[in-house]
């Protein structure tokens, strides 16, 4: 089965994690502007902010402000109301910086949350899921429970090391996920074939069974991605002809010829771990 959806039609949505361990290798970057790229190409796709507690999806794609996310996870609002509307035709669920109550899910509001995905996943293609840096339940389950994975990474050996960790742990988890690898920030093109080279050797070395596919890179261009952060306007849509949007789109081509690795489950079982 081809990766490729029919654009608009009505169907459960693919749903991709974006993870990779470290915090601070560019998740939230690639998730928006990923995100942002498959918009573009005629599919419907939302954005869930995974990282609760520390939310920046919604400034990327300037929503400045999500008063309801609170009530929603107390129960007070539906889902279809704490969906927001980001530049770029992507929509958002997003936290958002109102921490007060956000500091600890417990299991009713997991539950919620996860119930609340799988009631709108026929609204979209893609559900692109930002996760959290770090291995604990909740990021686990999202990423074991998604159809497909993407992770990134940068070539530093601390971002590299918590790569590993990470598909050591989903591995144990769940067999057969392809994990599609994304090595952003580099400064050569060759770059991403070595850094890959490298996490496949060590995958192996530690003895590891996972399938791992490089699905592209993202080349190093601090200055424009902080002026696309700070305008609030995605990097793809700020700087259409430009090397790094053209990674973008290279990703994105690569990313809908994979397979479908579909889960079977929704997401309120997947959540709590009863998938
Ligand atoms: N390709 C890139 N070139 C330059 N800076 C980048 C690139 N990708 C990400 N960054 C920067 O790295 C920082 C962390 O990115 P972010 O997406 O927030 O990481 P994460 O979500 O993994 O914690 C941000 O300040 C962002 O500007
Ligand atoms: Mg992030």
């Amino acid at each position: 089965m081809s990766g490729e959806l029919v654009p608009r039609k009505k169907r459960r949505a693919q749903v991709v994690a974006v993870s990779g361990g470290k915090g601070g290798v560019g998740k939230t970057f690639f998730s928006v502007n990923f995100a942002v790229e498959l918009s573009k190409r005629g599919y419907r796709v939302l954005i869930f902010d995974g990282d609760i507690n520390l939310s920046n999806v919604n400034i990327l794609l300037h929503i400045n402000d999500t008063p309801e996310f609170k009530r929603f996870l107390t129960g007070e609002k539906p889902v279809e109301e704490i969906i927001l509307k980001g530049v770029g035709g992507v929509d958002v669920i997003s936290a958002g910086n109102d921490i007060d109550a956000l500091l600890s899910l417990n299991e009713e509001m997991i539950a919620r949350i996860s119930d609340a995905l799988s009631i709108i996943e026929d609204r979209y293609d893609f559900i692109i899921v930002d996760t959290q840096a770090g291995i604990n339940e909740f990021n686990i389950n999202l990423i074991t429970n998604a159809d497909r994975a993407v992770m990134i990474t940068n070539q530093e050996i601390t971002s590299l090391v918590d790569l590993y960790k990470v598909i050591k742990v989903i591995s144990g988890r769940r067999k057969g996920l392809l994990y599609e690898i994304v090595v952003n920030r580099v400064t050569m093109a060759d770059l991403a074939g070595i850094v890959f080279q490298k996490i496949k050797n060590t995958v192996q070395k530690f003895n590891i069974k996972s399938n791992l596919k490089l699905i592209g890179y993202i080349f190093d261009d601090p200055k424009r991605v902080l002026e696309s952060i700070q305008k609030q306007v995605p990097f793809v849509i700020l700087h259409e002809n430009n090397p790094v949007t053209e990674c973008f789109k290279i990703i994105t081509d690569n990313f809908l010829a994979g397979k479908i690795q579909k889960r079977g489950v929704s997401f309120l079982s997947m959540l709590l771990g009863r998938g």
